[in-house]
């Protein structure tokens, strides 16, 4: 009897350094994204790429998660990130502190019944979980904060709405992927933005905000979390991924905002992969084209 072989498709891996990142990160991109590929090489899923590919950005002090993460208005760092795949698995973490990598954290939080755990909770839970103590506190971090308080001081500052709209190289992180089986996964991990009370949670743990991975395909944002939470935007990309393409999909997700919220959209679907973003973005794929609905589905 012959035996049938299921078809493969191209491995992809796509990952960012936040919207408004420059070229002078584009190496932490390229590093991350090969980390992902290393990761599907050694027979890895789409789920292992993008949490190989995160830890690399995490542990780059230059960008806004793990190591190198903001400090909160009183001095605190809380990060927020989290992970999912194309069966709708996910994990989040919300304002953990004290760990250094926090994509782990939510990767772990995946095994339990529960989505999401959050502050002190979530890093009690983290070190019992065998992630040891670990200050993401950097002196570039240190100076920023310094940086935000004297604005605050001179009331350049406008009311807090208006503020966050306001360009501070909001740089989350993140990653997606698809592996030779044809599944899914995204991730996301940030510091948050700047100008942010203790406690604040933004986008990026959050699924169908901050990042959506499903059957169709993977998606994760980076910007201002409360203007991307209102607009659920990474659900909102992943629903037209399918009929329009990922490239087009991310253009679309893009055009709801306005030029004044820095915002970027990372995407694979079964077509390729979509950038897209308002800023400066250093981004990373191995993929050689972008994605077109019209291309060849696998
Ligand atoms: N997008 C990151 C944040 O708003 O926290």
């Amino acid at each position: 009897m012959k035996r049938r072989v299921p078809r493969t498709v191209e491995p992809i891996v796509v990952t960012h350094c936040g919207a408004g990142s420059t070229r002078a990160v584009r190496d932490a991109a390229g590093r991350a994204g090969r980390a992902g590929m290393a990761a599907l090489r050694r027979g890895g899923s789409a789920l292992d790429a993008v949490l190989a590919a995160t830890v690399v950005l995490e542990d780059d002090p230059r960008t806004n998660a793990g190591t190198g993460s903001r400090m909160r208005l009183d001095g605190s760092i809380q990060m927020d990130a989290a992970v999912m795949d194309s069966r709708l698995r996910a994990g989040a973490v919300a304002a953990i502190s004290n760990v250094r990598n926090p994509v782990l954290v939510a990767r772990k939080v995946m095994e339990t019944p529960h989505m999401m755990l959050a502050g002190e909770w979530a890093t009690r839970f983290a070190h019992a979980n065998g992630f040891p103590p670990y200050d993401p506190a950097t002196d570039h971090a240190r100076a920023r904060l310094e940086r935000t308080k004297d604005d605050l001081a001179r009331k350049e500052v406008p009311p807090w709405a208006r503020a966050w709209l306001r360009e501070r190289g909001t740089d989350t992180v993140g990653a997606v992927a698809r592996d030779g089986k044809c599944r899914f996964a995204a991730a996301s991990s940030t510091g948050g933005v700047s100008y942010m009370l203790p406690g604040r949670v933004g986008d990026s743990p959050i699924m169908g905000a901050g990042l959506y991975a499903g059957p169709e395909g993977a998606v994760t944002v980076t910007g201002v979390g409360e203007e991307i939470w209102r607009l659920l935007l990474s659900k909102s990309v992943y629903d037209r991924l399918t009929d329009v393409g990922a490239q087009a999909a991310c253009d679309v997700g893009l055009g709801l905002f306005p030029e004044s919220v820095p915002t970027g959209i990372i995407a694979v679907g079964k077509d390729g992969v979509g950038e897209a973003c308002n800023r400066d973005m250093a981004w990373w794929t191995n993929a050689r084209s972008r994605g077109s609905a019209k291309a060849a589905r696998p």
